[in-house]
């Protein structure tokens, strides 16, 4: 198993650029890897399209910087044709099996561990990321506004060379960086340091690759990051609009990250994938289950995330199927929730109440009194309301480390979202809700 490598130096040097002008913002997704069903990471890295290693130069803004507005032929991402050097020796493709989960890493930059120390208002969720899926490679020519809320879970929206895949939101709840010379301003490094006992995790976006992309092809995977800046503080999630100062709350100034990660689709028993095998592998070798059962209890730097592997579209979109005027969550999948609807720019630093509404089960900030803010109010208040919250993850998991049961769900007829099982046979339910158990204790999330 290979950790990803903690940068604390870079993004220290990038975050006090990001935060030096507001118009200054940097993510781009920079490295991939495999999930096994129980969302330990395993195998090797694969890397983003014509990878810039730690590069400032890799983000990639729509509109482009000193514009507020996305024009019709603004372009989708900066990555250009798929060809020979695309992934050279040293920033392989990773290669990855129909229906295998991937997590796509990407710094936060500041954008979790510091976003309300900027002057602008930008939503709870930290901005939306959507996640869309084509076997058409050849990104070079594609405008913005041609896939981007075009493109659909079924495949049939706009062009229909390729559909939205997830929907996610750009704080993991876990994810963060190491505490800047500019200090820890709201907390959140102290309390997500105690949680997941390292200085600093990459965040990622989890996504199933789907089971009916034909072996022998490359799938590109385009990641759009949705950092609008707001008419006011506490709103949820971005609405999805090119359109600036219209209704309610309303889009000051669009800003878009975008970046491609390219995946080459192996035979689910390629000896390629190692142990872990795709899930339609029937040799005898499968590991595969019919279901994720997301084992809790493992270091943050190599596990998946837990709501995103029970939930394709944390965030509702109609795009997904959803019958929504606009995106919309549940406040349990948005870490910080507290702080949604509070239409004033926050005090900082943060309570230990808002510091420990998380999305993943068990990973509550410290209890109260550890609460680094010392916030007298907050003495008397009881610790987060999380029955798992007492066993943290330690460096190595435990043989008998709780297990997450996921039973997923939210995921409405219209889209067809395959659940395998055992034997390669698929199945596509339509759904009602996720509900997270920890084996062996009450239900500790649904959503
Ligand atoms: C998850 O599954 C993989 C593959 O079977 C295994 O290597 C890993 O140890 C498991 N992780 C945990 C925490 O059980």
């Amino acid at each position: 198993m290979k950790t990803v490598r903690n940068r604390g130096r870079t993004l220290t040097a990038l975050c006090v650029a990001a935060l030096a002008g507001a118009a200054t913002a940097h993510t781009w997704p920079e490295s991939t890897i495999r999930l096994a069903p129980n969302g330990t990471m395993i195998g090797d890295l694969g890397f983003d399209r014509n990878h810039i290693p730690d590069g400032d130069l890799s983000s990639f803004k729509v509109p482009p910087p000193g514009m507020n507005k996305v024009q019709p032929d603004h372009k989708l991402v900066r990555a250009g044709p798929l060809n020979a050097g695309s992934y050279p020796p040293q920033f392989p493709m990773l290669s990855v099996a129909p229906g295998d989960w991937v997590a796509i890493h990407y710094r936060e930059n500041g954008h979790v561990s510091r976003a309300d120390s900027e002057p602008m208002a930008k939503p709870v969720n930290r901005g939306t990321v959507y996640l869309y899926g084509t076997t058409h490679n050849d990104l070079s020519g594609v405008n913005f506004m041609d896939v981007h809320l075009k493109w659909t879970a079924d495949g049939n929206g706009g062009d229909g060379k390729g559909r939205l895949l997830a929907t996610r939101h750009y704080d993991d709840g876990q994810c963060h960086e190491a505490i800047p010379a500019t200090g820890d301003v709201a907390g959140i490094v102290a309390s997500r340091k105690k949680f997941t006992n390292v200085e600093a995790v990459l965040c990622q976006s989890d996504v199933q690759i789907p089971i009916d992309v034909p072996v022998g092809s490359i799938y590109s995977v385009i990641w759009v990051w949705d950092w609008a800046t707001l008419d006011k503080w506490g709103v949820a999630v971005p609405p999805a609009t090119y359109e600036l100062g219209q209704g309610d709350p309303a889009v000051l100034e669009s800003q878009f990250y975008t970046g491609v990660v390219d995946y080459k689709i192996v035979d689910p028993c390629d000896e390629v994938l190692g142990p872990v095998k795709g899930p339609t592998c029937v040799q005898g070798t499968n590991k595969a289950t019919d279901a994720v059962q997301f084992v809790l209890n493992q270091p943050a730097v190599s596990r998946g995330i837990p709501a995103q592997m029970a939930d394709p579209f944390l965030v509702k979109v109609p795009q997904a199927g959803f019958n929504v005027p606009g995106p919309t969550a549940d406040p349990k999948s948005i870490p910080f929730a507290p702080v949604i609807g509070k239409t004033e720019k926050p005090k900082l630093p943060w309570p230990a109440q808002i510091l420990a509404a998380q999305n993943t089960p068990g990973a509550a900030a410290p209890a109260a009194g550890g609460d680094p803010s010392g916030d007298e109010g907050n003495k008397k208040s009881p610790a987060a309301p999380n029955p798992t919250s007492t066993s943290m993850p330690t460096s190595t998991p435990t043989p008998t480390g709780d297990v997450v049961v996921t039973a997923t769900t939210v995921v409405p007829e219209a889209v067809v979202t395959a659940t395998v099982t055992r034997g390669g046979a698929l199945s596509a339910a339509p759904s009602q809700r996720t509900v997270y158990r920890v084996r062996g204790r009450r239900v500790t999330a649904q959503w």
